[in-house]
């Protein structure tokens, strides 16, 4: 018997999972083999992140990936992903410069599969984002840290702390929901900041280290899946799985065996005469 053919997530699903008070569970995914792991396992959204420059490409930060670095990494998501809502991360400087710039690169990753695009900023982003929702893009906002916005920010640190900053990130929030925004992506907050952000705007809250209170979880899946090569390890981070450390380990059990001589193996050798017919 074959598996049950599950419908593709649209917006309209996302915002009845919303309704029904389920949560959505969202992953980055940058290659062919991941992004179809994660649809056949039920993943509801897919992020192309531009964390692709930092898990794929091993670059210290987010900033220097380009649109067509990008472009790579989403042909690949698109493909795999049957049922998955995938959603392409606009890498810096594609999108800010002017309105012409973000519809023109959205629409670059809409036409190689993607069901939506994210970009980061608020109110000084807006502009963008109404041109591309008018040129009928479904986009998603990110609050909280920006991680194209690091030398402001002045590093990897949780935002949203005193009852200003949050003031100023609902202020954010509602500017992106006027400009047609369909959903947000808070990131790096306390619980009770991304609450009261999801509270205060009609938008799709989505969260990544920002507390349960919002309409579903993000993670980068080479920190869950044990596979990110590098020093940054953020608390919110659970591990589901070690594939670095398998990985590693098969690799050396290979080296010791084509060493030693045990690799290849007669049944991994062809032989000389085919069967007969
Ligand atoms: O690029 C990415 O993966 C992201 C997450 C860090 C939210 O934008």
């Amino acid at each position: 018997m074959s598996a049950p053919v599950r419908p593709r997530v649209t917006t309209h699903a996302l915002a009845r999972l919303r309704a029904r008070g389920e949560k959505a569970v969202f992953v980055t995914a940058y290659d062919y083999p991941t992004a179809v792991r994660a649809d056949r396992a039920g993943v509801d959204l897919i992020l192309v992140g531009d964390s692709a420059a930092m898990t794929m490409m091993g670059l210290p930060a987010t900033v220097a990936i380009t649109m067509d670095e990008m472009a790579v990494f989403v042909k690949s998501v698109c493909r795999a992903a049957p049922r998955a809502f995938v959603v392409g991360d606009l890498p810096f400087l594609s999108y800010q410069p002017a309105d012409a710039d973000a519809v023109r690169n959205a629409g670059r990753f809409v036409a190689l599969g993607c069901d939506a695009v994210k970009c980061e900023g608020g109110a000084r982003v807006a502009p963008r984002v109404r041109a591309m929702a008018d040129a009928g893009i479904a986009v998603m906002g990110h609050l909280g840290l920006t991680p194209q916005s690091l030398g402001q920010l002045g590093g990897y640190r949780v935002q949203g702390r005193s009852r200003a900053a949050v003031d100023r990130l609902i202020d954010d929030a509602r500017a992106l929901e006027d400009a047609g925004a369909f959903a947000l992506l808070v990131e790096a907050l306390p619980p009770e900041a991304a609450a009261r952000v999801r509270d205060a705007v009609d938008l799709l809250v989505y969260g990544i280290g920002a507390g349960p209170h919002v309409d579903g979880q993000l993670v980068i899946s080479h920190d869950m899946l044990g596979q990110f090569v590098g020093e940054i390890a953020p608390r919110f981070v659970k591990r589901y799985a070690d594939v670095g450390a398998d990985v590693e380990r098969a690799f050396a059990a290979y080296a010791a065996e084509v060493r030693s001589g045990a690799f290849p193996a007669p049944e991994h050798c062809y032989p000389a005469a085919p069967a007969a017919d």
